[in-house]
């Protein structure tokens, strides 16, 4: 279990979080909701120490991360997958060298590298004939994949991601949800994932909404659609800010 504890961070005077408290499951997935600009992403580096937070804690197999440094929260670092927002690949070089960029920085040797590159290669569903070709070369839903690839590469159990299909369309962003939730059920995963993309509460586990620093919903992804909590139902329905109106009440 991940066990978020009234976890703060400012910015300059600025609150982005301001009293999170969140356990999330083992071996599950647990998507975190919330309008452009609630800090979601802000939330996902505390959780695996890219922002210090300024006040609570994320215990994480028992330590609190946030008093980690150095050797420790590296070690700490190495269970941890986290797939960006943008797939952040290196155009300059090609997806066998974006992929196993970490083990050609370890000098790891050549063979070896293909061998462990084509493994996450086929575990993302995506063919060996691109390892030569360049992100540019790639469409977008590909793109996903190979970022995808590269944060297996470290075995982690627990994988974070930052909106993995934002720009992508629909079909194409069911895909993308089917293959993290094939590798969540064959790799045992516990797994967390921003999205604005109400599709994948099919897929998700558990539900939580983030509104003004604090999480205001939580709940299992199977009753979502039913629950009245007013900010899961304006959210996923794209309603218009403020009081829920009297049309939109549910009985
Ligand atoms: N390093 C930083 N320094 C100062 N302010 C920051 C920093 N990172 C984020 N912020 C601010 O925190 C707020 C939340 O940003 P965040 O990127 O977490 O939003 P988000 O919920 O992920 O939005 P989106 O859905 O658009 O990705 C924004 O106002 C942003 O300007
Ligand atoms: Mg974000």
């Amino acid at each position: 279990m991940i066990e978020i504890i009234d976890l703060k961070k400012k910015f300059d005077d600025k609150w982005i979080t301001k009293g999170v408290n969140l356990e999330i499951p083992d071996g599950k997935m647990t998507v975190i909701i919330g309008r452009s600009g609630e800090g979601k992403s802000v939330l996902l580096k505390q959780i695996i120490g890219l922002i210090k937070p300024s006040e609570g804690k994320v215990i994480i197999n028992g330590n609190d991360i946030t008093k980690l440094s150095g050797k420790k929260l590296e070690e700490a670092f190495k269970k941890l997958g986290y797939v960006f927002q943008f797939a952040a690949l290196l155009d300059s070089l090609n997806i066998l060298e974006n992929v196993g960029i970490t083990l050609i920085e370890n000098r790891i040797p050549m063979p070896k590298i293909i061998k462990t590159v084509k493994e996450k290669l086929a575990l993302v569903n995506l063919p060996e004939d691109i390892l030569y070709k360049y992100p540019s070369e790639l469409s977008g839903g590909m793109r996903k994949r190979v970022g995808l690839a590269r944060t297996l590469l470290t075995n982690p159990n627990i994988i974070l991601y930052d909106e993995p299909t934002t720009g992508l369309d629909p079909i194409t962003s069911r895909i993308i949800h089917e293959l993290m939730f094939d590798m969540q059920k064959k790799l045992d995963l516990t797994s967390i994932v921003i999205s604005h993309d109400v599709d994948i509460f099919k897929y998700a586990d558990k539900v939580a909404l983030l509104h003004d620093g604090k999480i205001r919903y939580f709940g299992d992804a199977k009753t979502v659609w039913e629950s009245d909590n007013p900010y899961v139902y304006q959210f996923i329905r794209g309603l218009p800010e403020g009081p829920i109106k009297s049309e939109f009440t549910i009985k």
